[in-house]
């Protein structure tokens, strides 16, 4: 007999066990999450949090996505990436990011009802964890995840309580593996990977100082520093971090990984700190240090069976593009209404089947991504004249040489001017973020092709009602008060949602006899002059590609999962047939 029973278990209360928890229990979920330690992440590790995470947290409540803004540093203060020699040293060059270019800021704007900010993690863990507490999830601390085991009905889960240092099984009908880069679940469960972990070495230093005179008047949240050894392992240079404006401070600094991992005593940390800030007098209070390695690895298969696994899990890759905790919460709203929906008899168990489907290439991208982001670094080096390592002298040397008045000076800056804009790629890269399209069984298509990407799909991101994109972002108005709600707003919060316009009312009837047949809850919105949201400045008519007489289905994940461009015979029999197929009944 087991000693404990629930229907999710989750091993981890990272950014993708807290969210995954917090979104189960405000599905009505019954779960347990359990973490080795006894409290959360004790660093701020992640911390740039774009506007797909965001969209998240909004499903789970305005409550919740206000309090990552009261926490969080907003946009506007992330954007000035510098370049440098040291903080105190020659600036070498910048360039707009996180969505703060005028262009990429209009970009932001229409593409989303939240915004990108940074939210470290020692803020971002507490919020979820709470949230998921608070609404039902039976959280167990110090509690270490030592094995499973499956079977056709359920797991069964050997724990260590580590205060009592006694071992207790927990049997439950899912298990997630939600545990981090070092996934003991995807260990366990033999999942597959592709890729190699530790390609370079790092360290991080935390540390609180006042550097308000050297960063105030070019706010940003990363400052890249060119010393010597900046170009030894790390994440393509030395970087300054900004945790809190402007008195906290994490710097990221490499180390090779074929040597011996260098011992961080606060004396090698001030040095550090001095270096790269440029001040030799500069007092810094200490708060942690470690070594971390670099990564390249991810899952080609994400889940077996009952047992799943998600965000540093499957994929393990360096900071760079932000992208870590932003795709394991993505990861956990991809999941968590379809464990839901199974576990309440509303959907097949081929439905969970379509989280390994949509999120393996995710996986694969973003760890190819951030990886390749590293290596464009390379050319900012270059264009220095030090594709051969840094050289204090030498560099010295080529930054004295730039500011001369002849032709090789002038294409010096040239290279260097294209080499940072190119950076554009990890710092804003805004089709990386927004542009997850998902082709599987969760998905009918019916034929209709998919539209090709008019800009570069990683700089841009481009909206679709296609199946399988992520529903556009409009603000439409309240017909009986005039508040602005996105068309998002309309959808998700566990459901299946149908937005049809005048002359398809016919999807409503059909909507309501299809809900009761398959025992669901589908919502539906008519979007019009004098119906309940009106789509004043035409943005939605833009977006919407289908008549105003067609519907778009909309899964609880916030993804187009079936389109109908025009009116059809029989709207009741056909939408009975793509939601049994999505929901693999
Ligand atoms: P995460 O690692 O956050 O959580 C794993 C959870 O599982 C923890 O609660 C842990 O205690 C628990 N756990 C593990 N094994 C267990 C077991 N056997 N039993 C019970 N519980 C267990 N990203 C970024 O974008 N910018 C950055 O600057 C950094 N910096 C950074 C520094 C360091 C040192 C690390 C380790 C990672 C980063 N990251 C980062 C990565 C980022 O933090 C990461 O992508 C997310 O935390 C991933 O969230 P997860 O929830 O998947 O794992």
């Amino acid at each position: 007999m087991p000693d404990i029973t629930t229907d999710v278990l989750i091993i981890g209360t990272g950014p993708a066990g807290s969210a995954t928890a917090a979104l189960l229990s405000t599905y009505g979920i019954e779960n347990m999450a359990v973490n080795r330690y006894r409290w959360l992440a004790n660093t701020p590790r992640a911390h740039i949090t774009n506007q797909r995470a965001m969209e998240v947290l909004r499903d789970l409540g305005r409550e919740v996505e206000d309090e990552a803004y009261m926490f969080a540093t907003h946009q506007e203060l992330m954007g000035e990436n510098i370049f440098c020699e040291s903080l105190a040293g020659e600036e070498i060059g910048r360039m707009k990011a996180w969505g703060n270019h005028p262009l990429s800021k209009a970009e932001h704007l229409m593409s989303s009802p939240t915004k990108m900010n940074d939210l470290p993690q020692t803020f971002m863990e507490p919020l979820l964890f709470k949230t998921a507490c608070s609404r039902g999830t039976q959280a167990r601390m110090s509690t270490e995840y030592l094995r499973h085991q499956q079977d056709a009905d359920g797991v069964t889960t050997t724990c260590l309580d580590r205060l009592t240092q006694k071992e207790f099984t927990i049997r439950s009908k899912y298990l997630i593996g939600a545990d981090g880069g070092k996934s003991l679940v995807a260990e366990n469960e033999n999942l597959p990977f592709e890729g190699k972990m530790g390609v370079g070495g790092s360290m991080n230093i935390l540390f609180k100082a006042d550097l308000t005179k050297y960063v105030a008047h070019r706010p940003s949240v990363l400052y890249w520093v060119m010393q010597p050894g900046a170009d030894v392992g790390g994440i393509g240079m030395g970087l300054v971090r900004m945790v809190r404006p402007w008195n906290e401070w994490l710097i990221v600094w490499g180390y090779d990984i074929n040597e011996p991992e260098p011992v961080v005593t606060p004396e090698f940390a001030t040095g550090v700190a001095r270096q790269l800030i440029g001040d030799p007098e500069l007092e810094i209070e200490l708060l942690s240090a470690n070594t971390w390695t670099v990564n390249n690895f991810y899952a080609t298969k994400t889940s077996n069976g009952r047992v799943f696994c998600m965000g540093d899990a499957i994929h393990r890759h360096p900071p760079s593009n932000g992208l870590g905790s932003n795709t394991s919460i993505q990861d956990a709203f991809n999941l968590a209404w379809k464990l839901a929906m199974v576990l309440k008899g509303q959907a097949g168990e081929h439905l969970l089947d379509s989280y390994d489907t949509e999120r393996a290439p995710v996986a694969k991208q973003i760890v190819t991504r951030a990886n390749q982001s590293i290596a464009e670094t390379g050319p900012i080096f270059a264009a220095l004249g030090m594709a051969e390592g840094v050289n204090p002298e030498q560099m010295q040397k080529n930054l004295e040489a730039r500011t001369n008045g002849t032709p090789e000076a002038e294409a010096q800056r040239e290279a260097i001017r294209k080499a940072i804009a190119f950076k554009k790629y990890e710092f804003d890269a805004h089709g990386v973020e927004m542009n997850q399209r998902y082709s599987s069984d969760a998905v009918v298509t019916d034929g209709q092709i998919e539209p090709a990407f008019q800009l570069d799909a990683d700089l841009h991101y481009q909206p679709t009602t296609w199946p399988g994109a992520r529903l556009p972002h409009a603000w439409l108005y309240r017909h009986d008060n005039g508040a602005e709600v996105s068309t998002l707003d309309l959808c998700g919060h566990g459901r299946f949602t149908i937005l049809t316009g005048l002359g398809g009312e016919a999807w409503v009837e059909a909507t309501a006899r299809v809900g009761d047949a398959l025992g669901i809850e589908i919502v539906t919105h008519v979007i019009g002059p004098r119906r309940e949201y009106v789509d004043h400045s035409g943005e939605w008519a833009r977006l919407a590609e289908i008549c105003d007489s067609g519907c778009l289905l909309v899964r609880p994940d916030h993804h187009v999962c079936w389109r109908v461009s025009s009116p059809v015979d029989d709207p009741e029999a056909e939408l009975h047939r793509a939601l049994k197929r999505i929901l693999a009944r």
